[in-house]
């Protein structure tokens, strides 16, 4: 019997998105829906074209082609509709430099009529109550952030738009970002955020975008993403000798879906179904006193990334 799925309402459409600058095709024929409760990053290097895509999202830019909708609207007719839709914070955020923390809440809340029992329930979310009369020039990196965090969702968005939420800060301050957006999809917010770090990706979101030279590679949750675009164990070997002919030999195996070898270094790379069947026929092959290190793990984000651009993803 087939399973029948009732699909939350489309947050955000992006159909088919281009932009260029020059002869740079920042963003590549982008297509992408979101529904509503979904959280998704979208991944890729520096000048992927991640910020580029989400401030076309954000109205900040305006595609060369294609077309851009958030709940069913399109700028043209509703933009000021689309801005209470959205809560945007972006990768570095200047606020007044002599205004406290609870006077910058109030002042962007002021602008949508939020109450001030909004205002507090925000500083407690963020974790800035002992900050909230602080001077925001005095705040840390990881509490700028949470200010802007905070700001975003003053009016109670549909979407929550992040471009780099923690680059730059330290694993502390991450973590702490982490919590407060994970808090955040427990209340069912929908999250589009854009990141490098695979670890980010994989903490907040179920389903992960690849994005390259302007373009998406991929679309699913890791596990799908592994499942469909590579095999799953990562075998990492060094030898004491270069062995031309045995390495071509383990090469050619079937098992073995992609292979790499760096003579310099003599060290190895394959990716494996399962390292623990390949193993019997690697040592006897290499034989184990020309073998100096070995190690197996699952793949993960960042194999993946290499094998299909060649890169890493940091
Ligand atoms: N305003 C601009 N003028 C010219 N080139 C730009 C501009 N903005 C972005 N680019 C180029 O577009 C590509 C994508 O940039 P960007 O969207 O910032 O990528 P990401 O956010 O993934 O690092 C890069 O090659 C970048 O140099
Ligand atoms: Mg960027």
């Amino acid at each position: 019997m087939a399973r029948e799925k009732i699909e939350k309402p489309v947050v955000l459409l992006v159909d088919n998105v281009t932009k260029h600058f020059g002869s740079v095709k920042a963003v590549d024929g982008v297509t992408l829906t979101i529904r509503e409760g979904e959280a998704v990053a979208l991944l890729g290097p520096n000048g992927a074209g991640k910020t580029t895509l989400l401030e076309m999202i954000e109205g900040l830019q305006k595609p060369d082609a294609g077309a851009i909708e958030v709940c069913g609207l399109g700028y043209a007719e509703h933009e000021a509709q689309i801005r209470e839709l959205m809560g945007l914070a972006f990768q570095e955020t200047r606020f007044p430099e002599k205004v406290k923390v609870r006077e910058a809440l109030e002042l962007f809340g002021a602008f949508y009529r939020v109450p001030s029992t909004r205002i507090d329930e925000i500083l407690q979310l963020v974790s800035l109550k002992e900050k909230s009369q602080a001077y925001v020039n005095t705040l840390s990196g990881g509490q700028r952030q949470r200010l802007a965090l905070g700001i975003a969702i003053i009016q109670k968005p549909r979407i929550l738009l992040l471009d780099e939420p923690t680059t730059g800060l330290d694993p502390h301050a991450r973590r702490d970002l982490w919590r407060i957006l994970n808090d955040l999809k427990a209340q069912g917010m929908t999250l589009l955020l854009t990141t490098h770090y695979m670890e980010e990706a994989e903490e907040l979101c179920e389903r992960i975008v690849i994005q390259f030279a302007g373009k998406l590679l991929a679309d699913g949750s890791l596990h799908e993403l592994i499942e469909k675009h590579a095999s799953h164990e990562i075998i990492e070997f060094r030898l004491k000798r270069n062995a031309p002919k045995e390495l071509k030999a383990l090469q050619e195996m079937k098992k073995v879906s992609h292979f790499q070898f760096e003579i310099d270094s003599l060290t190895g790379v394959m990716h494996v179904e399962r390292a623990a069947t390949i193993l019997p026929e690697f040592t006897r092959k290499i034989g184990k006193t020309n073998l100096e290190a070995f190690s197996a793990r699952p793949l993960t984000l960042d194999d993946l990334f290499i094998k299909m651009t060649g890169r890493h993803l940091q």
